[in-house]
């Protein structure tokens, strides 16, 4: 009897599971515009940076050849510097601002002038692992490691432009010149050093709101600046050593550094894989020197890491989960790594779902908008997998269920409250189907 009612409960289970994952796997299907993968319907209908590598991990797992087109899609948008813009804007739609005619980048297709987290080299490594049965298996020959070569090559020349043009002084941290940039658009990190950014004086519509509850949504004074940036950039022509220099916006974002040193690390691993050694020796060099940049940004009264604003040349004493990255990068030392683990599980308790944005016992936490307290799946899957690497198995585990419940409840939502595990902004989100089929749910 008692076997019978726990082979039912293990039936159940495994049934919902395979619901879930053939739900995942419709979203991405149908958010598929022919090649590139749209985050979700109407409110961002173009291809955006590193929700497309995401994208490409949560399609790996069934559909090798769709997740590699994913990445050549995206990199299709590389300008010649080696950029890799946030949007690549494949075809024209009218639910979105800033279009291409605000940006006015001049590129074929039309793109953005900025970047996002690089997540590209890590989705490539992923990929090839789905592809092989073992490190061995993959013929050098076969149209996908043609393909992974081919792309590799383009994934070098987008490390090579953040570190020429996002790092000019080889300090071995790199810098957004646009909250956007960071990928966690209104976190109160920025708030200060948005604050000194003069707000636009051209009037515009903002679509957003009119598709989403604006109380999940960054607000009308972020709005004006991060438009003034971009006009600010377009009258500099997007080169970047002009941006450098005249921008009022230039914070290293710890966030961003930690993807990019992991991404960085798996392009070498990736270096080596392709026989390149001319390239992974630069990458390692540069590694190492990225490794000790993090210094910069560690601080000795929090035990934590925080982003650190260059043009005030101070750290920035806004803890995020942001904070919390670097354990993905994976190359933390032991007593650094278990004063984040300590800090974020006091996170976890205060609230019932894992990991909020910001700390829910500051004044800054706000449960449902945006970067400012919810939980997202994309953070939860690096943060946990990080805690992973570095031992915390059992704070990595409960990040992962509690994931997975938030999906199972809630649905494949942009992103949650972390006090009630209600899904919030965009619905039938991709990456959010994503995380669920490469990690959440396996
Ligand atoms: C928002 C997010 C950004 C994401 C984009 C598309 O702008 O802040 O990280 O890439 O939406 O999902």
């Amino acid at each position: 009897m008692v076997m019978d009612r726990q082979i039912n409960t293990l039936q159940r289970v495994s049934e919902t599971r395979a619901k879930l994952i053939d739900a995942a796997r419709d979203i991405l299907r149908r958010n598929d515009r022919g090649g590139y993968t749209v985050p979700t319907d109407a409110l961002y209908p173009f291809q955006w940076n590193w929700d497309s590598a995401f994208c490409a991990m949560g399609f790996a797992t069934f559909d090798i050849d769709r997740a590699l087109t994913e990445l050549e899609f995206l990199y299709s948008g590389q300008w010649a510097s080696g950029l890799v813009p946030h949007i690549i804007f494949h075809r024209d739609a009218d639910t979105y601002f800033p279009g291409p005619q605000v940006w006015g980048t001049h590129q074929t297709p039309p793109t953005s002038g900025i970047s996002q987290p690089p997540v590209t080299a890590s989705a490539l490594a992923y990929i090839l692992d789905m592809a092989s049965t073992g490190p061995a298996s993959l013929d050098p020959e076969s149209d996908v490691m043609r393909r992974a070569r081919a792309l590799y090559e383009k994934i070098l020349a987008y490390h090579h432009w953040w570190a020429r043009e996002r790092d000019p002084d080889g300090t071995g941290i790199v810098a957004i010149l646009h909250p956007w940039e960071s990928g966690s658009d209104n976190s109160p990190v920025w708030d200060e050093a948005l604050g000194q950014v003069p707000a636009t004086q051209t009037p515009f519509q903002r679509r957003d709101v009119t598709l989403v509850d604006s109380d999940m949504r960054p607000r009308q004074w972020e709005y004006d600046r991060y438009i003034y940036l971009v006009e600010l950039y377009r009258a500099l022509g997007w080169q970047g050593d002009r941006m450098w220099s005249e921008t009022p916006f230039k914070v290293a974002d710890v966030g961003l550094n930690a993807i990019l040193m992991r991404d960085e690390l798996d392009l070498i691993a990736l270096a080596d894989r392709f026989d390149d050694p001319a390239n992974a020796q630069v990458l390692r060099a540069r590694a190492a020197r990225r490794r000790q940049g993090f210094d910069k940004l560690w601080s000795l009264e929090r035990g934590l890491y925080l982003s650190r604003d260059l043009l005030r040349d101070r750290l920035v004493d806004v803890p995020s989960h942001a904070s919390f990255l670097p354990l993905w990068a994976g190359t933390e030392p032991f007593d650094r790594a278990a004063a984040l683990a300590s800090e974020l599980a006091r996170w976890i308790n205060l609230s019932r779902f894992g990991v909020p944005t910001i700390a829910p016992d500051t004044a800054e936490f706000d449960q449902r908008r945006y970067w400012r307290g919810p939980v997202w799946g994309i953070i939860n899957w690096m943060i946990s997998e990080g805690l992973r690497r570095h031992g915390f198995i059992k704070l990595a585990d409960e990040i992962k269920g509690h994931t997975a419940a938030l999906i199972q409840d809630s649905g494949f939502s942009e992103y949650f409250d972390p006090i009630t595990g209600e899904g919030l902004g965009g619905g039938d989100f991709s990456w959010t189907a994503a995380v669920g089929l490469a990690w959440a749910l396996d």
